[in-house]
Parts: structure tokens; C-alpha cells; sequence
């Protein structure tokens, strides 16, 4: 016990929050020398410090406290075999900065998240070493597109029952999720076009042009195309949902609905469009979003959702180009897996705008 002063407890893990406050636990305690029960825990004091929390308890001492605890515990003498611990150097190991270390029978980050599942699902088809990156970068574009799925579902519900505050929170994170998206590109561009010919010929015909995830996100959005729910006939799940989601308002024809509602005038016929048809310009609707722009005080609310909906388009934009650009730096023109003629379909592709009199406003203002 000899020798043991303050420089060992202010290595007790915990911080000097907790050192207090066990100081005034031993104050209350009578300053006793020996064995102390403090919260159903027990420390060994000299009677002025708390020189070890006992083993039983999962906090940690951390390696600096071995030799502190080995001179603690063989002065505590019969105490270990009152608590039928083993070594106290095996005990510490066990733990680690406090962390629960036994996940025998609970649930473990790996548990919860399906590690298990997820990162066995790489299959690399060809003997090269690049194709893990192709692999993990479809694989984590996916669970992202996922993800903006699973916001822009609500977004859609919002602006249909007219709750704007949540849509605008939703709306911002899948404009982010986007920008990362787009950062993801520079990662895949350090594949060479030589890494990229050594493993097409094990990709078949499959390509992101068959990504049901993908083309609903398109469809959420109002890019829809009624042709391509045939590439998903082989999974008939799949298809009866991209074509509830070909024929139900988009996100765009929603906050058109809404403005309608607000009283800005619309063409009835826009107002009853057939929700399977991509979204194309409309005077009205242009004339409306004017008004918005040109009120914003009274119009707010709408004003605030157009600017969402542009920003979400802004990075949806720079993706299609990122994709584009990565695409013909690593295959340059030759023609896609999926069939079309590579990089001058993605190019027309990124002609599409989503939110036509958004942008066209910006002209008149
Ligand atoms: C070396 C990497 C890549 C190459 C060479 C490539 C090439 C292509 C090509 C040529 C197309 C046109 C369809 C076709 O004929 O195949 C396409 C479409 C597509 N790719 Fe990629 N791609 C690559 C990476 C990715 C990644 C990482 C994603 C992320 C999910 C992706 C998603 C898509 C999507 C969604 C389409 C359909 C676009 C549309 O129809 O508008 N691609 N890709």
C-alpha cells in the first residue's frame, strides 16, 4: 500500500469528474482503510485514495495501471479469494477502456448492422484484384440510393398532406448524400482502363442501367419510362413496385398539386396529367413557381421547396456527369454491357432536367 499517492488515481479511468465524486463517496464511507462498497461496486482505499476499482467491476484500468494493480491486489491479500476473482492481470485484460467486451449473449455492432450478410456478399468473378473495388463501389452506391429511396417516399407524403418543415430536412440530406455520391466517383476513377478490361468480360450484360433502385429513383423524380419496367420482369416484385411508383405523382408533380392548392393557378390539364409520362415543361406551372420567386414573403414555404428541389437536382446533375466522365475516361466510346452505345447514351442522359420550370424561371426573373 506503500508509496501509492495521487498519481495513480489521476490515471483512473474515468476522469477527474468521477475521482471527485468517488472522493465524497469515501468521505461519506468514513475513510477506512481496506475494502469499500461504493454503487455496488468495491475499491481498495488506504483510507485518503481509491486505489483500485475491484476486478469484478468492467471498467477498465488501462495498461498503464498493470503494475499499480499488481501492488494493489497483492496487498489486498485475501480479498481476490473473497471474490473468487482470478488474476487481477488476467481480469484486465478482459476489458478495455470500459467497454463491454463478452457479446456471447447480446446483441454486437455486427449483430445489429447484419455484417454477417453484407460483407459476404462480394463475389469477384475474375482472378484481378480490381474487381473488389468495382464490386464495393456498385454495392455502397446502392445502399445510398437506398437510402434517398427511403427519404424521398416521405418526402412525397409530406408535401401530399402539406407538411413542409420535415420535407425540407429530408430533401437537404439527400442533396448531401448526393454530393458524397459524386466525391464517390474519384475513388472508381483510379481503376485504369487496362484494370477494367481484365474483368468485363465476367460482367455479362450487367450493367447500372439495370438498377431497379436507380430507375425508381428516376421515377420518384418524374424521369419515368414505362419501356424500362421490361429489363425487371425476372423479378415480378420488383416490377409491380417501379410500376406503382410509374403511375403515382412524383415528387415534382406533388409540389406542383400543392402550389395548386395554395391557389397559384395551374392548367387543370397538368393538374390531371397521366403520372406514367416523364415530366415536361408547362407554361403555368412556370408562371406559378414566378409568383413564388417574386413573393417570396407570402409564398415561403414554396419558395423554400424549389430551392430544395433545385439543390437536389444540382448534385443529381453532377453525378450523371461524374458518371459520364469516369466512364469514358476508363472504357472511352466503346459500348456498354448493358447494350447501349456507352458513353454518348449517358451523355444524352444528362440533357434530362427534372424540374424543367425551375430552371427556366431563373431566365425570367
Ligand atoms: C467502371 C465503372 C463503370 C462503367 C464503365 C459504367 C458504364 C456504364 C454504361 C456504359 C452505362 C450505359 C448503359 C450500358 O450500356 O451499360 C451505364 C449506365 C448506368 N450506370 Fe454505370 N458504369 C460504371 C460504374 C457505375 C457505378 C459505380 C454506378 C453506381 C451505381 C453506375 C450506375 C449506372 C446507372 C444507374 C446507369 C443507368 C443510367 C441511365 O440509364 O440513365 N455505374 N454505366
Amino acid at each position: 500500500m506503500a508509496g501509492v499517492g495521487m498519481q495513480h488515481i489521476s490515471r483512473f479511468h474515468g476522469g477527474r469528474g468521477r475521482l471527485v465524486w468517488l472522493g465524497k463517496q469515501l468521505q461519506r464511507a468514513g475513510r477506512e482503510s481496506g475494502w469499500i462498497d461504493i454503487g455496488g461496486i468495491e475499491y481498495l482505499t488506504d483510507g485518503s485514495v481509491i486505489l483500485l476499482k475491484y476486478l469484478t467491476s468492467k471498467i477498465n484500468f488501462g495498461k498503464s495501471m498493470a503494475s499499480d494493480q499488481q501492488t494493489a491486489q497483492s496487498s489486498a491479500n485475501g480479498k481476490a479469494a473473497h471474490s473468487g476473482e482470478a488474476e487481477g492481470g488476467a481480469a484486465a485484460s478482459e476489458s478495455w477502456h470500459g467497454a463491454r467486451m463478452d457479446f456471447k449473449a447480446a446483441m454486437s455492432y455486427g449483430d445489429y448492422l447484419s455484417l454477417g450478410q453484407i460483407l459476404s456478399a462480394q463475389h469477384p468473378r475474375s482472378p484481378s484484384h480490381d474487381e473488389m473495388l468495382f464490386i464495393v463501389q456498385h454495392q455502397t452506391s446502392e445502399l445510398w440510393i437506398k437510402l434517398m429511396l427511403h427519404e424521398l417516399h416521405a418526402v412525397r407524403k409530406q408535401l401530399h398532406s402539406g407538411d413542409l418543415p420535415p420535407a425540407f430536412k429530408m430533401l437537404a440530406r439527400v442533396a448531401r448524400i448526393m454530393d458524397q455520391l459524386v466525391h464517390a466517383w474519384d475513388v472508381l476513377a483510379t481503376m485504369t482502363p487496362p484494370e477494367y478490361t481484365a474483368i468485363r468480360p465476367w460482367l455479362g450484360n450487367s450493367s447500372g442501367f439495370q438498377s431497379h433502385q436507380y430507375r425508381e429513383l428516376e421515377f420518384l423524380l418524374g424521369n419515368k419510362n414505362a419501356a424500362l419496367l421490361k429489363v425487371h420482369e425476372k423479378t415480378p416484385e420488383v416490377h409491380a413496385a417501379l410500376d406503382t411508383v410509374l403511375r403515382t405523382p412524383s415528387i415534382y408533380d406533388e409540389a406542383i398539386l400543392l402550389m395548386a392548392r395554395q391557389g397559384l393557378p395551374i392548367d387543370a390539364a397538368r393538374l390531371d396529367a397521366d403520372w406514367c409520362l416523364p415530366t415536361t415543361h408547362n407554361e403555368s406551372v412556370k408562371a406559378a413557381w414566378l409568383t413564388v420567386y417574386q413573393n417570396t414573403g407570402q409564398y415561403w414555404d414554396l419558395y423554400e421547396l424549389a430551392e430544395k428541389l433545385v439543390d437536389m437536382e444540382t448534385a443529381f446533375r453532377f453525378w450523371r456527369f461524374r458518371h459520364v466522365q469516369t466512364v469514358e475516361r476508363i472504357i472511352g466510346f466503346k459500348t456498354g454491357t448493358g447494350g447501349t452505345a456507352g458513353v454518348s447514351y449517358l451523355k444524352k442522359m444528362l440533357d434530362v432536367l427534372l424540374f424543367p420550370e425551375l430552371y427556366a424561371l431563373r431566365t425570367a426573373l
